[in-house]
């Protein structure tokens, strides 16, 4: 009877294992700071998509966009108390876990994303992606977002115009000196604040992307866009090595292949977006889009380029040089 007993219990829990992974899904909020209609939102929300088709009742990804969960000075904090597992902060972001990174500020390095691409599919660009793992965080892909340019109510031509102005940035070291370097004032804000300091002159200027400047309507609070392509904001999927490594391997194989899709799908929106974001930011008028010419162009990288040697010995040279290489 005794032996009965135990097997229908028995019986009942194995009935119940799969129903009780059903009712409790494995929960991914994946938080980030933009709008849904950019590279970075694109490719959680088909993240999430790919997700539900594949680990349905299993895995349930939740996304949060425009800063509705964390903002960009807590997601990583958030990730390590486990209050948040997935985030993709731009590469400008990670300063107190790595200095690596800081390479991609660098000033005029990258001559387009086709390079900026190049590397981080080169050993050293995917070396970057485990530079974090020792405190925490592992990178599982890079996203495009696009090349910077400079807005501000003024004109824009050389970097003597920016004298004297103040410029919203990333809490990024080497973008405040870029921007020291033309005697402006660098400051360092979340992206969430940027509308407002802009259109209450808090703030005379910002750098960002032509996706990013058309979806939080900078273009609508700054008279002119100086199309400089001088850096890049891109971005690096993150997670923390304990909910990661804590997932099981089977569910973790089938997330990796759901990131490498959303990736591929979100950096083409990047490509489609640089373009098709800047046509409507002309199309408003709102805005006037400032061309350099090859004189004025040499002017920006001579004002700017002196900011690398400060940062060289933390970064580490041959990580530039092998940035350097993925032009050629
Ligand atoms: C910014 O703060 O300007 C960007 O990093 C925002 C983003 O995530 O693209």
């Amino acid at each position: 009877m005794r032996t009965m007993i135990a097997g229908l219990m028995l019986a009942g829990i194995l009935l119940a294992a799969p129903l009780a992974q059903a009712e409790n899904p494995i929960v991914i909020k994946f938080s980030h700071v933009v709008a849904e209609n950019t590279p970075k939102g694109q490719g959680a929300q088909k993240f999430a998509e790919l997700v539900e088709e594949r680990l349905a009742g299993r895995v349930v990804v939740e996304v949060f966009p425009n800063s509705q969960l964390y903002g960009d000075n807590k997601v990583l904090e958030a990730m390590l108390l486990g209050d948040v597992h997935l985030a993709a902060p731009s590469l400008s972001k990670f300063k107190r876990y790595t200095k690596k990174l800081q390479l991609f500020d660098l000033p005029f390095v990258f001559g387009d994303i086709a390079a900026v691409e190049r590397f981080q599919r080169s050993p050293e660009g995917k070396t970057l992606l485990r530079s974090m793992e020792k405190r925490g965080l592992i990178g599982l892909a890079y996203w495009h977002n696009g090349m910077k340019q400079l807005s501000a109510n003024r004109p824009l031509r050389v970097p003597a115009d920016a004298k004297g102005l103040k410029f919203r940035i990333q809490a990024s070291d080497v973008l405040a000196a870029q921007f020291r370097a033309l005697g402006a004032t660098p400051l360092k804000k979340p992206f969430s604040e940027v509308f407002t300091l802009l259109q209450t002159k808090g703030i005379d200027g910002q750098e960002n992307t032509w996706s990013n400047i058309y979806s939080k309507k900078f273009f609508e609070v700054q008279d002119y866009i100086t199309e400089t392509d001088h850096g890049v904001i891109d971005y690096m999927v993150v997670t923390s090595t304990e909910f990661w490594r804590g997932l099981p391997g089977d569910v973790r194989t089938v997330l990796e292949q759901c990131i490498a899709e959303a990736t591929a799908y979100a950096n083409r929106v990047a490509l489609e977006k640089a373009v098709s974001d800047r046509q409507k930011i002309v199309d408003s008028g709102r805005s006037t889009i400032l061309t350099l010419s090859t004189d004025e162009r040499v002017q920006w990288v001579e004002a700017m380029r002196p900011v690398w040697a400060q940062f060289e010995d933390v970064i580490d040279r041959e990580l530039i040089e092998a940035a350097l290489a993925a032009n050629e």
